[in-house]
């Protein structure tokens, strides 16, 4: 079903603390949604998180957690001290991790909802076989799928172009947030399977996720803008 409230995160993939604060300043109140990755949190850590959240900003901490239940458990509730609203985690990391993932959260940060990542876009065939995995990528998808919202997972994060088929398998409850949007006319840059917000937002998204289209814009806080347009 369409989603009339899908809303834009921006993917904050920049090298350093003064360049996305400077981004962030720029941006102002074009948008509501940040997502801090691998690159900055490993770089600047807990702190960064509440820096770009007392800027008024949802945060999305796309960490991608996999390990042993009590690891990520333990993780899950240190991030509960963080104003984070959606944190990543691995379903191939299994439905015991999953639940025990979930319980921190309910026990710790209700507020902030869980979503399993499938299968990495940049595993194909081959590359699933060389894990000795035989199913190919969207029927893994869909497997990993059914095990992390099985398991207590929130939502999915998926391409544009699971988005159809996991809507028909799961409904409209989870949570699935799309990578891999270009508006029209934008530089595709190394995505190869991509949908515009428009589209994105028809095809079932709650959550758009977009980086270089705004962040390399002449103007970011009009590329932001202009998306929303779109996504209105
Ligand atoms: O710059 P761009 O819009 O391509 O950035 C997309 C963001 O979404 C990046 O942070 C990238 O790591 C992330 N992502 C993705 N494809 C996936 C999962 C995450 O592009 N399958």
């Amino acid at each position: 079903m369409p989603k009339d409230n899908c809303q834009l995160i921006l993917a904050l993939d920049l090298e350093t603390r003064a360049d996305a604060l400077a981004m962030l300043e720029r941006l102002g109140d074009s948008l509501g949604w940040v997502k801090i990755g691998l690159q900055l949190f490993t770089a600047y850590g807990p702190d960064f998180v509440r820096e770009v959240a007392d800027k008024g900003y949802h945060v999305f901490l796309d960490l991608k957690l996999h390990d042993i239940p009590n690891t990520v458990a333990k993780a899950v509730q240190s991030i509960s001290q963080l104003p984070v609203d959606l944190l990543t985690l691995h379903g191939s990391g299994g439905a015991e991790m999953i639940e025990w993932a979930n319980r921190a959260r309910n026990e710790y940060a209700p507020s902030m909802n869980l979503l399993a990542v499938t299968v990495l876009t940049s595993m194909d065939a081959p590359q699933l076989r060389s894990l000795n995995v035989n199913a190919s990528p969207e029927e893994q998808v869909r497997h990993l799928a059914k095990l992390s919202l099985g398991a207590g997972a929130q939502g999915l994060v998926c391409s544009s172009l699971e988005l159809a088929p996991l809507r028909a398998s799961f409904g409209d409850d989870p949570i699935i947030v799309t990578p891999g949007i270009r508006p029209k006319g934008s530089s595709a840059d190394e995505q190869k399977r991509i949908m515009t917000p428009a589209d994105a937002a028809a095809a079932g998204s709650d959550f758009i996720v977009v980086g270089r289209p705004i962040l390399k814009a002449a103007d970011p806080a009009e590329a932001a803008r202009a998306i929303q347009a779109e996504l209105a």
